[in-house]
């Protein structure tokens, strides 16, 4: 289940944000800020619930991600995922859910940066039609790891929304936004 990321999460992502990034983690006040921006950003927090459990206070955070969404288009700012939950597609349903938000917003394109040797992330942007279009060396601090800068285009079409529609079926089970 994806939720839209309140501030009640930011503790328990702070706390997660290590093991899923072992570099250049966020810190709380950054998720804090983001959150600042309002309608500029969009961030999904996504929960398992365990099995018969159904009592909301019993989901587990198991990723997060979020979007910026500017005049110049949109971008994303963060996925992660807990490394327990890796592989199932949870990575895919949060990118897939702020692709849509940023055709809502009217976004005609979407960016990103990646670090270059991560491959799992890499594959997962270039199944939703992201591309490379430059290099950033340094760009990740303090590890000054590199960075390529990728971006879809054009997101505002029925071809790009049949692409997410697609992925999303490509996926086991279906994703309910709750607002
Ligand atoms: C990148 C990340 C968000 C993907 O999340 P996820 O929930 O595992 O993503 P999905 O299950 O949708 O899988 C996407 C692709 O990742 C790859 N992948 C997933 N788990 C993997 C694993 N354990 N080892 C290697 N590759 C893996 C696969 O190629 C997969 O594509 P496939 O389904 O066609 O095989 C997650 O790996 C993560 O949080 N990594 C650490 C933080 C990070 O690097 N974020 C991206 C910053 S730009």
């Amino acid at each position: 289940m994806l939720v839209p990321t309140r501030w009640w999460h930011i503790a328990t992502i702070a706390a997660l944000e290590p093991s899923v990034f072992t570099a250049d983690p966020w810190s709380a006040e950054l998720f804090w800020s983001e959150l600042a921006q309002g309608d500029q950003r969009c961030y999904l927090t996504a929960l398992s619930r365990p099995h018969g459990r159904p009592a909301h206070d019993l989901d587990a955070i198991v990723g997060y991600a979020g979007l910026a969404i500017g005049d110049d288009g949109a971008y994303i700012q963060t996925v992660g995922v807990v490394p327990a939950m890796w592989g199932r597609g949870v990575g895919a349903r949060l990118m897939i859910a702020l692709l849509r938000r940023a055709r809502q917003a009217g976004a005609r394109s979407c960016g990103l940066e990646v670090r270059t040797d991560n491959h799992a992330a890499r594959v997962l942007y270039s199944r939703l039609g992201f591309v490379d279009i430059g290099l950033r060396r340094g760009y990740y601090q303090p590890s000054g790891g590199d960075a390529y800068v990728m971006r879809a285009r054009p997101i505002d079409t029925v071809g790009y929304a049949t692409l997410l529609d697609d992925a999303e079926q490509a996926l086991p089970g279906r994703v309910r936004l709750e607002e």
